[in-house]
């Protein structure tokens, strides 16, 4: 099995000395699951690199055929490794997610209306520290939910989080980076979800928090962000509505590997593998 490391930002992470090392906090993002390609990848390669991590959280949207999450992904998910698992506009996809958010490490938006079911943030123990995952969605060319600059300055103003991780589930790059520097600072990472393709702007901006535009899928590589080519295709060319299937074939494993120390990020870098051929 290969795997390769792409390093566009590596931030210096000397910061604190060695004394602090062992406080540091090694943590794994990985994107959007797609389907059994992304079930397949991750539950192959996550074992084999989950020793240089602390903490893994995983997108698992679109784990249960492209939309949703039920509970034989996340059970796959879970014992591949994964700590947490996020969600996004497929959230309520599968019925199972119910019992999950109630039940498992599963958060879901923060920023649905009162009343939905589960929640949009969970703080767990990692190294001793308080760590928060947090999910929120975007609302350019996304469903109309409630402002997520509030619900992020909101949950901020209340109990201490510890380090805070923000899965930031958007469609508009706008939308992410304004979003990323009206927290920095605030929070020790903002992990673009929901665009399916990474980008190679992973970097840590000004007060120390780790960004990056999109992880990128973890799911079939000959895809239209997950689907079969001619899904897609026809629905652009027909304007008809075309039933999506998931792509078939070897599978990309996108994630971001990131270093916090004392609630800010001080390394960030792109991981990605592929199946051989
Ligand atoms: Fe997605
Ligand atoms: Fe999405």
């Amino acid at each position: 099995m290969r795997f390769r490391h792409l390093s566009p930002q590596v931030a210096d992470g000397s910061r604190g000395g060695l004394g602090t090392v062992a406080l540091m906090l090694r943590l794994l993002f990985i994107g959007d699951v797609y389907g059994k390609p992304g079930r397949r990848v991750l539950a192959a390669h996550l074992p084999s690199i989950r020793g240089a991590y602390d903490v893994v959280i995983a997108n698992g949207e679109n784990a249960a055929g492209g939309h949703g999450l039920n509970a034989e992904s996340a059970k796959t998910m879970f014992s591949a490794g994964v700590d947490v698992i996020t969600l996004g506009n497929h959230a309520f996809g599968h019925r199972d997610v119910h019992a999950l958010l109630g039940s498992a490490k599963v958060v879901r938006p923060l920023n649905y209306p009162i009343g939905t079911p589960g929640g949009g943030f969970l703080t767990i123990q990692a190294k001793g520290e308080r760590l928060t995952v947090v999910n929120v969605m975007g609302r350019v060319f996304m469903d109309p939910l409630d402002d997520p600059f509030k619900a992020l300055d909101d949950l901020l103003e209340g109990p201490d989080l510890g380090s805070v991780i923000v899965d930031f589930h958007a469609e508009a790059t706008s939308e992410k980076a304004a979003f990323a520097y009206h927290l920095d600072g605030r929070v020790a990472a903002v992990l673009g979800t929901h665009t399916h393709v990474p980008t190679a702007d992973a970097r840590i901006l000004p007060n120390g928090t780790g960004f990056q535009t999109d992880v990128g899928m973890t799911g079939p590589l000959e895809s239209v962000i997950g689907a079969a080519p001619e899904g897609p295709i026809a629905r652009f060319t027909t304007r008809m509505p075309t039933k999506l299937t998931v792509a078939e074939g070897r599978a990309v494993f996108n994630a971001a590997a990131l270093t916090l120390d004392g609630g800010s990020c001080v390394a960030i870098e792109r991981y990605a593998f592929t199946e051989p051929a």
